[in-house]
């Protein structure tokens, strides 16, 4: 859509979302064309994959093979209300809970796209501890100068899709609002019989968003933001070269096989400098490097690159910050790579939460050691000893980026997606569901 009124109409959904509710919902399936969005399958338990993060083979491509990223999100931050630990009921309710939207849309950017994930507060009400093949710790600070908050919550529902109404009917529909969704009827129960919801955060990707919604505390006054980007700071991000399998970021074994962990970050943006003084090559070497900087291997937001930044021809960052003064974001991680690929899946997405331009950088890894290995890199500690380079000046796109609040999550597989103890296997939770019954 690129007529006003289409641009018009994307405005109203996208602010519809950060809004949310009922009336916000209506108000959008009222001034819209009907959706047309397929229903799921009668029974999601059997036609879906037990990796609930196995989004790739339910997205389309672009025509470099690109995943594309589903344009709307909500991340809904819940905490469970039990004083104990979770109950057989409540488990039942949040599950028929998520079947219920799995039922009502298909499972597809176009449809909806969905997982849930505990953090580490959310296990330590259970005497077992975590089985060692998973890896969460609580998070933390992860350079000298960032001091985020903890993101304490217990849990995080994460939904996805290119219709603003999907994602906002799903949420409806979890919380017991709604008795139909897309013509299927929702079940009694809902996630809030177990969960309340602390804070529901929102964002957006792709193609004109960013430049619709920049308006925005962190961006400058002038609409900087380039009218085609995917992101605010104006580049594709997430080519297919530059992320590993879905295979590279599971849990292989243990309980939790088929899981994976999820690095939850928000991330402020500031990008006064970024637009108004930095030129287009220095926005180049930031992001990427300066080699391709001065090769113009970067057009407009990068889309002429297809699948693939050719972060091999950018050379060793160390080098590169002696001889240019500046060091792109991606070349300085390209070291922790394994098999070529880097070893943190990145769904990450923009938002105006608060009124301010922002992150919400989301990353799938099996282990968060895996995490921490990537952000080590991008801190370029080591490269800014030896060089002018500055702790976050000419640092990639350290400058521009302030890490308010880290949370560290545990993506079961499906079929242990609702409230899971924390040890499945161990005598402590064979004991528990002993006590229950
Ligand atoms: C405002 C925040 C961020 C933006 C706009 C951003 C953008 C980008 C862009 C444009 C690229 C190069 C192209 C590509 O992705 O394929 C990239 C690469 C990458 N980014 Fe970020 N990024 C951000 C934050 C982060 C954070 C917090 C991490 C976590 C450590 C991270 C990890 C990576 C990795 C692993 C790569 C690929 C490195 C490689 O090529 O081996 N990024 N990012």
């Amino acid at each position: 859509m690129s007529d006003s009124h289409g641009i018009d109409r994307r405005a109203f959904v996208k602010a519809a979302v950060a809004i949310g509710g009922a009336s916000a919902l209506s108000a959008c399936l009222d001034r819209g064309p009907e959706l047309d969005v397929a229903r799921g399958p009668e029974d999601p338990a059997s036609a879906f994959p037990e990796r609930q993060h196995a989004w790739n083979a339910a997205l389309p491509t672009d025509d470099a093979g690109n995943n594309h990223h589903p344009r709307h999100r909500i991340l809904l931050a819940l905490d469970y209300d039990g004083d104990g630990t979770p109950t057989d009921a409540e488990r039942e309710a949040v599950e028929a809970a998520l079947t219920g939207v799995e039922r009502a849309y298909e499972r597809s950017a176009d449809g909806l796209l969905l997982t849930i994930s505990y953090s580490p507060y959310y296990f330590a009400r259970f005497d077992a501890d975590l089985p060692g093949s998973v890896d969460l710790p609580e998070p933390r600070a992860l350079s000298d100068f960032e001091d985020p908050d903890a993101d304490d919550v217990d849990a995080i529902v994460h939904l996805a899709s290119d219709h603003g109404e999907v994602v906002m009917g799903a949420e409806e529909a979890l919380k017991g609002e709604v008795e139909e969704l897309n013509g299927v009827s929702q079940p009694e129960s809902a996630l809030t019989d177990a969960l309340s919801v602390r804070e529901r955060r929102t964002g957006f990707i792709g193609d004109g968003l960013p430049a619709e919604n920049q308006d925005v505390n962190g961006v400058p006054d002038d609409g900087p933001v380039p009218e085609d980007a995917p992101l605010y700071m104006g580049f594709e991000s997430a080519f297919e070269g530059n992320q590993p399998g879905e295979d590279r970021v599971t849990i292989e074994s243990g309980p939790f096989a088929g899981g994976t962990t999820q690095q939850l970050s928000t991330l402020t943006l500031n990008l006064n400098q970024w637009y108004e003084q930095d030129s287009r090559d220095q926005r180049v070497s930031k992001m990427f490097c300066p080699h391709h900087a001065s090769e113009g291997t970067v057009e407009g937001t990068g889309e002429n690159l297809g699948n693939d930044p050719q972060m091999d021809d950018c050379g060793d960052p160390t080098e590169t910050a002696r001889s240019e003064g500046v060091v792109g974001h991606s070349q300085k991680m390209v070291d922790v790579r394994e098999d070529d690929k880097p070893i943190i899946l990145r769904r990450d997405f923009d938002s105006t939460d608060g009124d301010r331009a922002s992150v919400h950088f989301l990353s799938l890894q099996r282990t968060i050691a895996d995490f921490v290995t990537t952000r080590e890199a991008m801190n370029g500690d080591a490269v800014a000893a030896d060089s002018a380079v500055g702790q976050r000046t000419n640092n990639g796109i350290l400058q521009y980026i302030n890490t308010v609040r880290r949370g560290n999550f545990l993506v079961p597989p499906r079929s242990l997606r609702a409230l899971p103890p924390s040890n499945p296997d161990s005598d402590a939770a064979d004991t528990a569901e002993v006590a229950r019954a």
